[in-house]
C-alpha cells in the first residue's frame, strides 16, 4: 500500500481540497486498493472543524464530496506515509522541525506542469478558492503520474 499524506497549517482549505481532488484521481484510475490518501495539518487550531466553505464550496462545484474533519499531523504519520506532500515551503520547515527529515517530503507544486508557482498561497485570509483549486488539480495529476511510474501502478 502507498500511503500519501497531504499537509497544510489549518488542514481546512489547501490540504483537505489537495486530498479530495487526488482521491478523486486515484478512483478514476482504479488504484483506490493501492494507494491511501489522507490530510493533516500542522497546526491544531482547527482540530474536529470540517473543512473551510470555501473549500467545500469549490470541491462542489466540481461534483467532489468531502466529509473529513481536522486533525494535527503526527509522528506516527511520518513513519507511516510514503509520501508526504507539503503545501508550502513552510509547512516543509514546520515538519522538518519537529520531526526530522523524511524520505519522500515534497511541495506539492513540485509535481505541477502548468504553473510557476510553488508554494499553494493560503486561501484562509485573503480567499481566491477557485485558483487555488487550480494549482491543487494541476500538483495532483503530476503526483499521481509520478507515483504510478515509481511504484509500478
Ligand atoms: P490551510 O489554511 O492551512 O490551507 O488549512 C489555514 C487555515 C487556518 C489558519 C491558517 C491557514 N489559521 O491561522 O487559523
Amino acid at each position: 500500500m502507498v500511503n500519501v499524506l497531504f499537509v497544510c497549517l489549518g488542514n481546512i482549505c489547501r490540504s483537505p481540497m489537495a486530498e479530495a481532488v487526488f482521491q478523486q484521481l486515484v478512483n478514476e484510475a482504479g488504484l483506490a486498493d493501492k494507494i491511501l490518501v489522507d490530510s493533516a495539518g500542522t497546526g491544531a487550531w482547527h482540530v474536529g472543524e470540517a473543512a473551510h466553505v470555501g473549500t467545500r464550496r469549490v470541491l462542489a462545484q466540481h461534483g467532489i464530496t468531502y466529509t473529513g474533519r481536522a486533525r494535527q499531523v503526527n509522528a506516527q504519520d511520518l513513519s507511516s506515509s510514503t509520501y508526504l506532500i507539503a503545501m508550502d515551503s513552510e509547512n516543509i520547515s514546520d515538519l522538518r522541525h519537529r520531526f526530522g527529515d523524511h524520505p519522500r517530503l515534497y511541495r506539492l507544486l513540485d509535481f505541477a506542469t502548468q504553473t510557476t508557482e510553488r508554494d499553494v498561497p493560503d486561501p484562509y485570509y485573503s480567499g481566491g478558492f477557485d485558483y487555488v483549486y487550480g494549482l491543487v488539480v494541476d500538483g495532483c495529476r503530476g503526483l499521481l503520474a509520478t507515483i504510478r511510474a515509481k511504484e509500478g501502478l
